[in-house]
């Protein structure tokens, strides 16, 4: 079942993945003009199966497929178009492409909800270091704050949005009526549970919290012929001392991940001792208590090590997501999909965040997982199998049929 379907998700998806800012590679930011060719290709595909697109003022692919009737309210469902730097060619795509293809194979077939496919235009936090762009714009989250944060190249959100032909002062505009039904979103694991259990599907339970932040460490450049061992100041010496720290706090804390994946050091040459050095820091849990904890100690060993070495360190927390339970009803809904289509039930919790940790703070939220082979991702070889597409669709296809049986609906 599903079996041409599935090929298609995954050569559309492949397609996708030639959109990117470097040749070789997929590597899409926010409102890049990659992103124009991507939403013009969904666009088009949703078109040409009666839906009405847009995008929205937050830069999100938007397209609609009526209910039965102009009262139906509304089903989202949606993950992301951008991607991290040297991406694979699933991580969220395939959630907005399978969203289309679930469209395209009701065939005009229409439920006592309408339901809007949406493309996030960020979910990963790359341009601007904080997540969630597009999604906070539905969930209403989305502050003027965000619209002032600036990109490495000095450009604010504002401006991005202003580039791509959009304007900022609507965003408010993007938001989703509360009364909406819900958010389904369909996402690769983008870890190895699955695998392990040879399992093609899973029901999230839960999303994992996480802090992203910037930690600056401040000493003095100078030259590195000159400067005598004793009495430098070296800020990537610094960093690089607590990076070995944040590893072992998580290394003996069950539980929790946490990362350093990116250091900028100035002034960047390999003849001048480092005065500054900015890592990023992103701790990860599934109790935000034992998060919150990991980051405070992290917090005072920044400074420890800074004062030991005549440094400064300065923390700048950008992102403290609460981890965020699936709701149950919809989920019920979604588990029971799953069991109709044949496939087996795991539930289990997201180590990742997702868009669904953003609209669940506005909608009845559930997430379905396909299983990544190898448990990799953020990586160009990240993997679906085809069964497993087939198995999701399968699955999806359920779901709105369970939804529709799942209450009383307006009938005008
Ligand atoms: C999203 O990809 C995340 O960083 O969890
Ligand atoms: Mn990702
Ligand atoms: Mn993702």
């Amino acid at each position: 079942m599903h079996t041409a379907k599935a090929r298609e998700v995954i050569d559309v998806c492949g397609d996708l993945a030639a959109c990117t800012e470097e040749p070789g590679f997929t590597t899409r930011t926010f409102l890049s003009e990659p992103m124009r060719e991507v939403h013009s290709r969904l666009r088009g595909w949703m078109q040409r199966i009666g839906m009405s697109t847009s995008i929205d003022p937050a830069g999100n692919l938007r397209g609609v497929y009526d209910g039965a009737t102009p009262a139906a309210p509304r089903l989202f469902i949606g993950s992301h178009l951008d991607t991290v730097p040297h991406a694979g060619r699933f991580d969220g795509v395939l959630g907005v492409v399978a969203g289309i293809a679930l469209i395209d194979l009701l065939a005009g077939r229409r439920f006592p909800f309408s339901i809007e496919v949406v493309g996030f235009s960020e979910e990963e936090g790359v341009r601007f270091g904080v997540p969630f762009i597009g999604s906070r714009a539905l969930a209403g989250t989305f502050d003027e704050t965000l619209l002032r944060r600036p990109d490495p190249a000095g450009r604010t959100v504002r401006e991005a949005i202003l580039d791509y032909g959009l304007d900022p002062t609507l965003v408010e505009q993007a938001v989703a009526p509360e009364a909406s039904v819900g958010y389904l979103e369909i996402h690769i694991e983008q870890g190895p549970v699955l695998d392990v259990l040879g399992l093609p599907l899973g029901v999230v339970e839960t999303i994992a919290g996480q802090t992203r932040a910037n930690v600056r460490f401040a000493g003095a450049a100078n030259h590195a012929g000159t400067t005598p061992m004793e009495g430098r100041h070296d800020a990537l010496a610094g960093a690089a001392a607590w990076i070995l720290e944040v590893e072992r706090l998580a290394k003996s804390t069950p539980g929790l991940v946490a990362t350093v994946g990116r250091i900028d050091v100035e002034p960047g040459a390999s003849n001048a001792v480092p005065g500054s050095c900015l890592a990023s820091l992103d701790v990860r849990h599934a109790d935000d208590w034992a998060r919150r904890a990991a980051v405070d100690r992290l917090k005072a060993r920044a400074e420890e090590i800074a004062a030991a070495r005549g440094l400064l360190a300065a923390c700048d927390v950008m992102l403290d997501q609460a981890a965020t339970p699936m709701d149950g009803p919809l989920t019920g809904i979604l588990a029971q999909a799953v069991e109709r289509s044949g496939a087996f039930v795991h539930r289990m919790a997201s180590g990742a965040g997702h868009d669904a940790m953003v609209l669940a703070e506005r909608l009845p939220t559930a997430m379905l997982f396909l299983r990544s082979p190898g448990g990799l991702s953020h990586h160009p070889d990240e993997a679906v199998l085809e069964s497993d597409v087939a198995a999701a669709i399968g699955a999806g296809m359920e779901f709105f049929e369970g939804l529709a049986r799942s209450r009383s609906w307006p009938t005008s």
